[in-house]
């Protein structure tokens, strides 16, 4: 698959929206001795002397010639500013962004991902606030607490459990930190989840006896397993049910396969090919951000992730030996 640049009349209907803060232009020139490191360099500078920023670059090997799409406040700008660049530019022509659904849907993941250390500062400190004294309140006044207090209180205990469900979700969805690889324990981080996530006693937790030690990020792996669980959990809801969590070393291939298994009603084919789109949610309070964010993290230690019914199936298959594709890791 490849990205092509096609230029055609357009007759606009239908649902669009086109706008621009400042004009937008493509240009097109050889490459010359423009290497990849100085291209990136490029994207990630503010506008240059001539007031030209550089959105997004595309290279056609082919022919070695490089497109660029610039915010410019004039062509005559960027004229002038590959003159100074020592640049010979074959064609600048200025255009204007059509603003589909999907591009719309990246803006809105950058804004969330700029709102994210906000929210992580702002909300968690009061929220564990509350958090802490519904667990205080619950302790001290345990048997002098009347049943309608009792069940305000749990209300408030759930209500609270899912902002923070919410708020941990966004930020671990932004969050794109480098990978600590140490050498780590499976099982460990297992019961270290399943020590932070409340499981409801409908629920019963089956976890692999024997243990798999390879290295990964703990922290992220945490990240992920508490997501994966807080789905079955949800999926299950108030029935009886289980999750059973199973290792399969796989050591012809030296890679470990980990499924998370559960009893719930499993995921409408329909919408399976859905699930790992940022913001797809069928929850009322649900963000959308879990399955991605376990996706990121599954990706960045090089490895895969995927779902099937019939039982509800989370399937990871990872790399033993991640250090082999350094690339990766950042
Ligand atoms: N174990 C599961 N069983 C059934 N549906 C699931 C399961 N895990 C995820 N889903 C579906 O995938 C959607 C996206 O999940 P996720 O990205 O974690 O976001 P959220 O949990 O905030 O909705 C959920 O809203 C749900 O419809
Ligand atoms: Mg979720």
């Amino acid at each position: 698959m490849g990205i092509f640049l096609c230029i055609s009349d357009i007759f606009l209907s239908g649902k669009t929206d086109i706008e621009a803060a400042l004009p937008t232009f493509i240009d097109g020139h050889k490459m010359k001795d423009l290497t990849p490191d100085r291209l990136e360099k490029l994207v990630n500078s503010p506008a240059d002397s001539f007031g030209v920023t550089h959105v997004e670059l595309f290279y056609n090997k082919k022919e070695d010639k490089l497109y660029c799409i610039l915010e410019a406040p004039s062509e005559e700008s960027i004229w002038r500013h590959h003159e100074n660049a020592g640049l010979k530019c074959e064609f600048i022509t200025e255009v204007q962004q059509i603003k589909t659904d999907k591009i719309l849907k990246t803006e809105k993941l950058q804004i969330l991902g700029e709102m994210s250390s906000r929210i992580s500062h702002d909300l968690r400190n009061p929220l564990s606030i509350i958090r802490n004294s519904i667990d205080i309140m619950n302790m001290r006044w345990k048997d002098s607490m009347s049943n309608e207090m009792a069940e305000y209180l749990a209300k408030m205990s759930r209500a609270s459990s899912s902002i923070n469900i919410m708020i941990e979700d966004i930020v671990n969805f932004a969050r794109t930190q480098s990978l600590r690889l140490e050498n780590n324990s499976l099982l460990l981080v297992i019961h270290r989840t399943i020590d932070t996530v409340h499981i409801p006693n409908n629920i019963k937790m089956k976890i692999p006896q024997n243990d798999v030690m390879f290295e990964f990020d703990s922290a992220k792996i945490e990240v992920l397993f508490n997501n994966l669980i807080t789905n079955a959990i949800h999926a299950i809801g108030g029935n009886d049910g289980g999750i059973t969590i199973r290792f399969n070393e796989k050591d012809v291939e030296d890679k470990i396969e980990i499924q998370v298994q559960d009893s719930g009603p499993g995921i409408p084919e329909g919408l399976l090919p859905r699930i790992f789109e940022p913001l797809f949610t069928t929850k009322q309070y649900g963000t959308g951000l879990g399955l991605p964010s376990c996706k990121n993290i599954i990706e960045q230690h090089g490895g895969t992730i995927s779902i099937t019914n019939n039982p509800t199936t989370v399937t990871l298959v990872l790399p033993r030996h991640l250090r082999a594709y350094p690339k990766i890791q950042s």
